[in-house]
């Protein structure tokens, strides 16, 4: 073999040796089942309609238990995102109530939400959070989808990281929201439920949606897994919300550079044509 066929076979091997305990040492865990979101792959976009729904189920379900706070209300009608109308925002954000901030007297005050501030949290602190959750905090979601990814990897290697690791990110959250079942055995588990999606299986958060939760704006049915699959592209909305702005700049860098590698080329002929070789 060629010395660098060679490094690529132990870089492979290296590689299937480093993720493969990681699917396999589940014991009864099941992979998140695969699914096309619109958003992957290189020239992959949101849908705005499912990124409305999603933040929809959001507002009306999680946000009851959940905190999303690098999301600001204005984010919701951005380029890239579920684009909102400014108008339909600003009223939703007004029906929080914002606190932390003192008047002239010094005096705390309450306001109503503007399009600057961040998505209010169900909770004043962790500890309250907790203690309304049998003492499990429920995460920020912010960056959950990022954070279930288990580690960055770029398109191009992940359909082989796909074969070892299973599917991550936002197809794990839609799998763990429509996915809980009854425990084996009629085991039970004091304030937890079973997910055989979740690492461990017992989960504290308690089935948060059951199918017809909301009553979509835009008329679409809402099965459970509907639901759950709007929910986790929005949360990976939220995740990136940059995102279609980097592959397109991605890409116009890519292609500029094709067409400069180009001329440099023809330059690189033209200035060697007189000279003998
Ligand atoms: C009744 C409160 C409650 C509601 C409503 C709720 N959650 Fe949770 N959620 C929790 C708690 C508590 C945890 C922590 C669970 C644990 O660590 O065992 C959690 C954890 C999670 C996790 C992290 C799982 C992991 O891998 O660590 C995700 C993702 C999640 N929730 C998504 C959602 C979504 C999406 C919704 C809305 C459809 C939602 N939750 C609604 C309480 C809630």
């Amino acid at each position: 073999m060629k010395t660098i066929t060679k490094m690529f076979t132990a870089l492979g091997l290296a590689v299937a040796l480093f993720a493969a305990p990681a699917h396999a040492s589940g014991g009864g865990q099941k992979n998140a089942e695969d699914y096309d979101f619109s958003f992957e792959g290189p020239f992959g976009k949101f849908d705005r309609a499912q990124l409305q729904r999603g933040w929809q189920v959001f507002k009306e379900v999680c946000s009851n238990c959940h905190s999303l706070k690098y999301i600001r209300f204005r984010n919701l009608t951005e380029p890239g995102g579920p684009e909102l109308p400014v108008e339909a925002v600003k009223k939703i954000a007004a029906e929080y109530e914002i606190s932390g901030e003192v008047n002239d007297e010094g005096e705390p005050i309450t306001r109503p939400g503007r399009l600057s501030d961040a998505i209010p949290a169900p909770y004043p602190n962790e500890q309250a959070a907790k203690a309304a959750n049998n003492n499990a905090l429920p995460p920020d979601l912010s960056l959950i989808v990022k954070a279930r990814e288990g580690w960055y990897y770029p398109w191009y290697i992940s359909p082989f990281i796909k074969l070892f690791k299973g599917n991550g990110g936002a197809e794990y959250v839609r799998s763990l929201i429509a996915g809980y079942e009854d425990p084996p055995h009629g085991e039970e588990k004091e304030g937890l439920n079973y997910n055989p999606y979740f690492p461990g299986h017992w989960i504290a958060m308690p089935p948060p949606l059951a199918g017809e939760d909301v009553e979509y704006a835009d008329g679409t049915k809402p099965t459970l897994i509907q639901e759950a699959t709007d929910v986790a592209a929005f949360l990976a909305w939220a995740s990136m919300p940059k995102m279609e702005e980097r592959k397109r700049v991605g890409l116009m860098t890519l292609l500029y550079l094709g067409v400069f590698a180009l001329l440099m080329l023809m330059v690189k002929k033209s200035l060697w044509s007189r000279v003998e070789h």
